[in-house]
């Protein structure tokens, strides 16, 4: 399983946007898709639950902390053993212990930053952290930075940001507009991929750096099922800690079908 982080701790940065849209990619793609949602918010749960039927089926699962309900907690929060790619999105404020944790199960870690200076400096401290707190010196994870809800292309908020980067030799793959195409993706709990090309075809094409980014380092993984099966499983039992009795710990045979 490639485990796919979203976070920024910066609040409305687009980490819920980024993950039910990459998710939604890869299950078109006919990958065993999972998204493990940690935001008490839920919002990328609520994007499945308004998910149509006739799309293919992302599997849900919940990993923002118990409500009083430890069982059904555990429950929701188990991603089957045969997921291909598992979408985590992660909570604003994500830190200490959590980060760290988040980051141990990564192999991508994927950074969206709005074009506001307040949010540019938050996210450049928050990438101090991931050195300093989440230990992602240490991992193997791959680290990239997408710049979304921009509005001037000509305009340069990113340029300090940028220098950082370079600095840190961090990847800045692509800046996503802001478009009401997102707030129809989110309402209908459709991705950018799954709705008509002629909508969406501008927010297709900036989104498709960050697929090609993380494809260049995984294309067999991402692209043949059922390959490096033991690896796969491997990966996956870090996220399995709980199995619900009576499942089977695999997707059904084609589709998942579990995705609410
Ligand atoms: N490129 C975009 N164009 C238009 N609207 C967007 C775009 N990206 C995100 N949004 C909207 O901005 C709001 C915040 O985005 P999103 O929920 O993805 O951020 P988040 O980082 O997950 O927030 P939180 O920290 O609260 O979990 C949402 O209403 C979302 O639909
Ligand atoms: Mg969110």
């Amino acid at each position: 399983m490639l485990t796919i982080l979203v976070i920024n701790s910066k609040g409305g940065s687009g980490k819920t946007t980024l993950t039910t849209n990459l998710a939604g990619y890869y299950a078109n793609m006919r990958l065993r898709t999972a998204i493990i949602d940690y935001d008490p918010q839920a919002s990328s749960l609520q994007w499945l639950k308004a998910r149509p039927d006739t799309m293919p089926t992302i599997h849900a699962a919940n990993g923002a902390p118990a409500k009083g309900n430890a069982h059904l907690s555990s429950r929701q929060s188990w991603v089957p053993l045969d997921t291909e790619v598992l979408i985590v999105d992660a909570p604003a404020g994500a830190g200490g212990l959590l980060l760290k944790d988040l980051v141990r199960k990564a192999n991508f870690i994927v950074i969206p930053v709005a074009p506001s200076p307040i949010d540019i400096r938050a996210t450049a401290d928050f990438i101090k952290d991931l050195f300093l707190v989440g230990g992602v010196r240490t991992s193997n994870a791959r680290m990239a930075v997408v710049a979304n809800r921009v509005r001037n292309r000509s305009g340069t908020p990113y340029a300090a940001l940028e220098r950082f980067l370079t600095s840190l030799k961090m990847p800045f793959l692509t800046s996503l507009a802001d478009s009401d195409v997102y707030l129809q993706s989110a309402e209908e709990g459709v991705g950018i991929f799954e709705m008509d090309e002629l909508l969406s075809g501008r927010e297709r094409q900036e989104f498709m750096p960050i697929v090609r980014w993380l494809e260049g380092h995984f294309p067999n993984r991402f692209g043949i099922r059922n390959e490096d099966k033991q690896a796969i499983l491997e990966s996956s039992r870090k996220w399995a800690a709980f199995r619900p009795e009576g499942a089977t710990g695999r997707f059904p045979a084609f589709q998942p079908v579990t995705g609410k």
